[in-house]
């Protein structure tokens, strides 16, 4: 029987119970409208940890523009379900007045430098909220891994930083990017694309499939206007950035042999995709 807490009274009676237990706890995070990248976390999680916990919390304060939290799919029912079909032990559904009894605000963290590129540059304020709502997570579910997607490459480094700044005994594991058949990353903003929208989308998978065959004879900067070239093609596409950066603390590649991840966010329409692809010489 899967628990729904609704209050973190509830969740915290269960987790206290389950560590008297001696039993292990798997967290995965999310913000709902679920699909087969979400459960392939809880999957990991199930085969990693005793008892797996699951929120669903769209938190406003990550959103840097009113009208992509307002357009947010919110799908409860149906995710329930999924999660109750998939074995989940607990699900946390809080709502705003729980996670922010004080109002909506953020802290400021001190991120290394890994929230002032890509991500962080374009959607000002998104990793504080991020960082303040997976902070309260934390601090609320107590897991002994917590697991997120490498289809938020920027998120998952920056919670690494951030579990280490706090010194929280977590082990943050990072999963890979599951894909539709035809490339395109999943993701909760896909039900927002109109049909013809989602015919076009795989293209930016394509295109920085192709750019790791292209990068190993190529700069940076040959690779990067390339990708925007391609993108360019299809009218319907606007890059809001194209990045090559150092695959763990993310800043510039300055020499030949550095592990390099190749990240991208485009504007389909008035959708905002984002994919990424390690790239190697
Ligand atoms: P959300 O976008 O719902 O994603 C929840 C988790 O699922 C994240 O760790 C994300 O990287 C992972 N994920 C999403 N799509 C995936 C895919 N196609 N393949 C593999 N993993 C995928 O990320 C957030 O929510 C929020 O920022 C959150 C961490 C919950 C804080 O509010």
């Amino acid at each position: 029987m899967m628990l729904v807490a609704k209050n973190i009274q509830l969740l915290e009676e269960s987790i206290r119970s389950w560590k008297q237990e001696g039993l292990t706890i798997g967290f995965v995070p999310t913000m709902g409208a679920l699909h087969k990248g979400h459960l392939s976390l809880l999957e990991r999680a199930q085969l990693e940890c005793d008892k797996v916990v699951c929120s669903i919390f769209v938190n406003p304060t990550q959103f840097n523009n009113a009208s992509d939290l307002d357009n947010y799919p919110v799908q409860t029912k149906t995710d329930l379900a999924a999660l109750e079909n998939a074995n989940c032990d607990l699900v946390f559904l809080p709502n705003k007045e729980a996670m922010y009894p004080e109002g909506e605000a953020s802290c400021t963290y001190n991120l290394e430098g890994l929230d002032l590129v890509m991500e962080g540059a374009h959607r000002p304020g998104h990793f504080d909220g991020v960082c303040t709502i997976v902070h309260k997570l934390f601090e609320t579910v107590l897991p002994n891994n917590a697991y997120f997607g490498e289809k938020d490459y920027q998120q998952l480094a920056i919670i690494r930083q951030l579990t280490s700044n706090l010194s929280f005994n977590i082990e943050i594991i990072g999963c890979p990017i599951v894909r539709e058949e035809d490339g395109l990353a999943m993701s909760s903003r896909n039900t927002l694309l109109s049909v013809k929208e989602r015919a076009l989308a795989p293209h930016i998978y394509k295109t920085i499939q192709a750019a790791t065959a292209l990068y190993k004879q190529n700069s940076v900067a040959q690779t990067k206007s390339w990708i925007e070239h391609e993108i360019s093609k299809v009218s319907e596409m606007k890059i809001d950035y194209v990045e090559i950066a150092h695959a763990e603390n993310l800043q510039a590649i300055t020499g030949e042999n550095q592990p390099a991840i190749l990240c991208i966010a485009v504007f389909l329409g008035s959708v905002r995709l984002i994919d990424n692809i390690l790239l190697n010489k």
